[in-house]
């Protein structure tokens, strides 16, 4: 099953004024995480996803499982590949939840909110 990364692609991080502004912090994150994002993690961009004070945005999710907003991360390739990597792990759970001990270190420290699928009726 597919695990979706949406990427907030109008998120702008404090001082981004001062890199040129020819990218939002947003577009950045999202070039450099859809560069890794293949098999059966995939990438989509939305503009804004409510959580602006804590940009740079993510959200991680697969139909049926426990999904998660994460936040506070920088455009670069660190945080991309931690972010790829956590969510090829959620992809590979039965129910979305990684292990703690699992985790990318990465990604530590950034998880916002937890979404409890839908109830199959
Ligand atoms: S601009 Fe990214 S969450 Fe609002």
């Amino acid at each position: 099953m597919t695990t979706w990364i949406t990427i907030c692609d109008t998120c702008k991080r404090e001082g981004w004024e001062a890199t040129g502004m020819e990218r939002t912090d947003g577009e950045s994150l999202a070039a450099l995480i859809e560069a890794l994002a293949d098999g059966p993690v995939a990438t989509r961009r939305v503009s804004c996803t409510m959580g602006c004070e804590r940009a740079c945005n993510i959200v991680v999710q697969a139909a049926g499982k426990i999904g998660y907003s994460l936040g506070r991360f920088a455009p670069t390739a660190e945080d991309a590949a931690a972010i790829v990597a956590y969510a090829r792990l959620h992809a590979a759970s039965q129910t979305g939840l990684v292990p703690f001990r699992d985790w990318p270190q990465g990604v530590k420290g950034h998880f916002v909110s937890r979404q409890i699928p839908l109830p199959q009726t």
